[in-house]
Order: structure tokens, then sequence, then C-alpha cells
């Protein structure tokens, strides 16, 4: 294991500006995830790190050492692709050895090295066959195999999970927890799945057009978005937006108008900005409360979709507000058609609350309220319907 830091670290395509000025501290035994939208800069910041991309300006630094300019083998990496990238003409046994006969390891310990790996993955049945006679997952598993056998300091994995349906996603997520916590490396993996992100990570990466927008844990993130892009981008479905105005601002409690609506108030310091600014309301799905009073129009809001799920159900409305259509998560099945009239309230220690840049407000909520109660609030307010 080792720690990877980047200081002020760029990339440069010929005129195009990939990576722009990250600073990252990724400690010994972390599992750092990064997300961001399609073409942000995600793949190109793990190839900087592996040495398959010159660094246009700025430091790399892994286990104490600077890696600018060290060859790729020389790094101590190991690297995972979304594509896995097996020899086809080769067996499992040969892709998982190959790299350690190009480092010249002598052959009885690379044998040792690949079996004990074989067992681990549960690869042993299937190492005289090649690829083309391979599961996506088992594939997938020859791939991390590889990797591993080399015991590199630093992973980099790619989407690994990417081409494989549901349920062995689900398997291979948890194989890939328990292979962190097994060899304490560091690990450094992309996806684009939510789920993975919030359960795989210590510390999650947000990025958007190749610049870092914030660093946390999970539910750091989750539950203290800096920005809107944030607040958008981690939550599934994600968080709703609606324009407002502060009409008091405060250190604990703020209220606001909700443009062409009510006033609420929202748990946020807004010592810093001023009577009449515009600002933002967030709240995620999750957080909608049905109740006696609507947030937004008297006598409710008309609910356009409802999607039931069996273990939750998604209603959305569209309203002027908002640029897309608010969408309200309830837990569970519920009776609610289309067309069914509710009135929503926006609970103050749910809300989360955005300057006109999209800044967030430091939330004044003491402590987290759990999942939990939550979803004890909802069916609380559903039962009063
Ligand atoms: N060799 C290259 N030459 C020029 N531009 C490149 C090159 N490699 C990547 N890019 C550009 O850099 C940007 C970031 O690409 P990158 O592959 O890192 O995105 P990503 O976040 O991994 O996206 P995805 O989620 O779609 O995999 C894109 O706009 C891409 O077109
Ligand atoms: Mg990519």
């Amino acid at each position: 294991m080792a720690e990877v830091i980047l200081n002020k670290v760029n990339k440069k395509f010929g005129k195009v500006h990939v990576t722009k000025d990250v600073d990252l501290h990724i400690d010994k035994g972390d599992f750092v995830v990064f997300v961001g939208p399609s073409g942000c800069g995600k793949s190109t910041l793990l190839r900087l790190i592996a040495g398959l991309e010159d660094i246009t300006s700025g430091e790399l630094m892994i286990d104490g050492r600077v890696c600018n300019d060290l060859p790729p083998p020389d790094r101590g990496i190991g690297m995972v692709f979304q594509s896995y990238a097996l020899y086809p003409h080769m067996t499992v046994y040969e892709n998982m050895a190959f790299g350690l006969q190009l480092a010249k390891t002598e052959s009885k310990t690379v044998e040792e090295k690949v079996l004990g790996v074989a067992k681990a993955l549960q690869l042993e049945p299937l190492l005289e066959r090649k690829p083309k006679a391979l599961s996506g997952g088992q594939r997938q598993r020859v791939a991390i195999g590889r990797a591993i056998v080399r015991e590199p300091k630093v992973f980099l994995f790619d989407e690994p999970l990417s081409n494989l349906d549901a349920s062995l996603r689900v398997q291979m997520r948890m194989e890939i927890a328990r292979l962190h916590e097994r060899l304490g490396a560091t690990m450094i993996y992309v996806t684009h799945d939510q789920v993975e992100a919030m359960t795989l990570a210590t510390k999650i990466v947000v990025l958007d057009a190749g610049r870092v927008e914030q660093v946390g844990s999970p539910l750091e993130l989750y539950n203290h978005p800096a920005n809107t892009f944030v607040a958008g981008f981690i939550g599934s479905p994600k968080m709703n937006f609606l324009t407002a105005d502060i009409v008091e601002t405060g250190e604990v409690t703020t209220r606001v108008q909700i443009h062409r609506g009510q006033e609420i108030d929202v748990s946020a310091n807004t010592l810093s900005a001023n009577v009449g600014d515009p600002c933002v309301v967030g709240v995620r799905p999750e957080h909608i409360r049905f109740g006696e009073k609507d947030a937004i129009q008297e006598g409710g809001v008309e609910l356009s979709v409802v999607e039931q799920l069996g273990n939750e159900c998604l209603m959305y409305f569209n309203t002027p507000q908002s640029n897309e259509p608010v969408v309200i998560r309830v837990e569970g099945q519920t009776g609610i058609k289309a067309g069914d009239k509710r009135c929503i309230e926006f609970p103050a220690d749910y809300c989360h609350l955005f300057n006109r840049d999209g800044k967030a407000f430091k939330r004044s909520v003491v402590g987290e309220t759990s999942t939990s109660m939550v979803t004890e609030l909802v069916a609380e307010s559903i039962s009063k319907q």
C-alpha cells in the first residue's frame, strides 16, 4: 500500500485542457472513487497516475517518490480496465503469469503466486481455458487476478464492472470490497454507478470538466454537498432545485420565499447573505413530505407521473420554479395515482440552500437524521392523507 499525492496536476492534449489543477491526497489503504459526467477526465486522471499519459504540469508522488517521469512498470501499479484487455491467445494461467514472467520472476515463484491468487478468486477450475471460453464475470476476475499477482502498491480500476449484468455486478462489488479489506491496498476506482461509489469508497472525488469539485466521504457528500453540481450528482434520483429569494437571513434558520410560492424555513447559516438575494433551495426526493400546507402553491401540486417500483414509489410534478420535474420518493408501495393532488412540505432540517452561484450555505443541522427516521416521517405523513 502506498500514498498517492497529486499537486496541481494538469493535462493538455494539444489545445484541449482536460485535467485542471488537480490537488489530491490519497492515503495508504484508501478506496477512492472518481465520479463525474462522461468526458470530465476520470480515465485521463487514472492514466496519468499509471503513467500511460504524460503529465503536462504539476507533480505526482507515489509512496513518497516523485513519479512524473517514472516508466509505468516501475510505479508499483496494477490497472484493471473496463474492457479487461486479456490476451485472447493465452490461457487464464498464462494471462495471470505474463506480467511476472516479463519481470523475470523465477518460474517456481510465478507458479506459487498465480495458484495462490487463482485460489482466492475461485479461478482454479478455469486455469487452462482461454478468455473466449469464460463468462464476463470470470474474465473480470482474471483481469483482477492478473493485477493482484504483481502485488501492486496501488490498484487502478476504470469502470471494471460496467460490462456485467446487474446481479453479477452486485457479486463482484462485494468481491472487490472484500479484496480491499484483505489486501489493505490503496485503490482508485472510476464508476458511473452511484451504489458502487457510495458503498465502496472511503473517499469520493467529484470531478466536473477536469476540476475537482469536492472530495469527501460518501455521507459527507450526501449530507453536505459544497455546491449544486455535487448536490445534483450524488444521490439518485437527484436532488430537486427550486428558485427562491432570501426573506430573512440567520445563523441557524433562514427564511426564504419560493418563487411564486410560500415562505419556508431552511436550517442554514446565511449571515454572509442579504435579504432579497436570490437563492436555490435543494431538497432530495426522499426528504419531501406530504402535509397540510403546500410549500409551492395553495391547495397542493398535481402529480403528473407516478412510478410504482415495488420497493419504492417515485412521483413527479412540474412547477415553474424548477427546470426539471420535481421528484418525490417514498419507500414501499402507495395507492397514489397520476393526477392526484397532494400538499408537499420541505422539512427545514433536510433542505439545502445555495447562493446564486450555486455555492452551498453551511447547513445548521445538529447531527444527521438517519434514513429510517426519514422513512417514518414520510410514512406518518402518508397515513395522515
Ligand atoms: N488522446 C486524447 N487526445 C485528445 N483528447 C483526449 C484524449 N484522451 C481524452 N481526451 C479528451 O479528454 C476528455 C476527458 O476524457 P476521459 O476519457 O478522461 O473522460 P471520462 O471522464 O473517463 O469519460 P467517460 O465517463 O465517458 O469514460 C474528453 O473530452 C476526451 O475527448
Ligand atoms: Mg472513462
